[in-house]
């Protein structure tokens, strides 16, 4: 196994030799070390089936199995599937997820801290995730507004995103909602944490996710000051030209593992239906989201 770091990008790193069925616990950890530091490891020349993808997630941590049964891989539920490519005339997976800025299950108590995606089939334009190091960003953030937050809480809930279910038509839309609320009700988290595997300070809030914003004690805050954080973050850049924002291209072999807990990332906008299909495993490492996090 080599590990390099990715040219002309400030995160991100190379991984090639890999082999999950012959890797050492070794280069197991120095796999994860990566992902932490560097935050997204470009694993090369990667051809799993999705027996065999789950089997490597399971050597990097406890895989969590998506909440919504339509997102499920057919043979191996773990398995997450974003496909916009029927099977045998079958609706395989969903398509166009995550098309929004976003930390994987941010709306949920108990949040992963490993992301692994393995694209199966790639789209000849408009290829790559685009990702913001909330660490960074946090660094980044003014005094002024980096002090405005301090001792607050942020309320995420998935009800922006929700995707309607095939067994959802017909249905009254307040029942949907009512039943969103009740099954994934809105979780608070402070604003940022230390990252138990890196010490560094993350900004934990996404615009997708992210609905609210309170005081120490749980007075809600103006929206704007959610605004403000969201815009000096670079997610309300539509360009995606902010300086915060990084495009993760890859290729046909590539297996990305990126950092869950400090990278927000956001699926790349085709305007060509082009067909595109990804797998994903999602892994609980040893920590929790951050030290201290109440149980759930
Ligand atoms: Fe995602």
């Amino acid at each position: 196994m080599q590990i390099k770091d990715q040219p002309g990008a400030p995160l991100g790193a190379i991984v090639e030799d890999f082999d999950h069925t012959t890797a050492s616990d070794r280069d197991i950890d120095a796999l994860k070390q990566t992902v932490y530091t560097k935050k997204i490891a470009v694993l090369k020349d990667q051809d799993l089936t999705p027996q065999a993808f789950l089997a490597l997630g399971r050597r990097l941590g406890r895989p969590e199995t998506y909440y919504e049964p339509m997102y499920r891989h057919p043979d191996v539920p773990e398995v997450f599937v974003s496909s916009n490519v029927p099977e045998n005339g079958r609706r395989i997976g969903v398509p166009k997820t995550g098309k929004f800025w976003h930390a994987d299950y941010q709306f949920m108590p108990d949040p992963f801290g490993i992301t692994l995606i393995h694209p199966q089939v790639v789209p000849e334009k408009n290829r790559g995730t685009y990702f913001i190091d909330m660490g960074r960003a946090h660094e980044r953030l003014p005094e002024a507004l980096r002090k405005e937050i301090a001792g607050t809480r942020c309320r995420h809930s998935v009800r922006k995103y929700f995707k309607i279910r095939p067994h959802d038509v017909y249905r009254p839309l307040s029942e949907i909602i009512a039943e969103v609320e009740t099954k994934t009700p809105p979780v608070v988290r402070p604003t940022t944490f230390i990252h138990p595997m890196t010490g560094e300070t993350v900004l934990h809030l996404s615009e997708g996710f992210t609905v609210g914003i309170e005081d120490a004690d749980g007075q809600p805050l103006d929206e704007e000051l959610l605004k403000r954080l969201f815009d000096a973050t670079g997610q309300l850049d539509d360009t995606f030209e902010h300086e915060g924002i990084h495009l993760q291209s890859f290729t046909k072999g590539d297996l990305l593992i990126w950092d869950n807990r400090s990278l927000i990332h956001r699926a790349r906008h085709t305007t060509t239906p082009e067909p595109t299909v990804s797998h994903r495993v999602t892994v609980h490492d040893e920590h929790k989201l951050y030290d201290g996090m109440p149980a759930a």
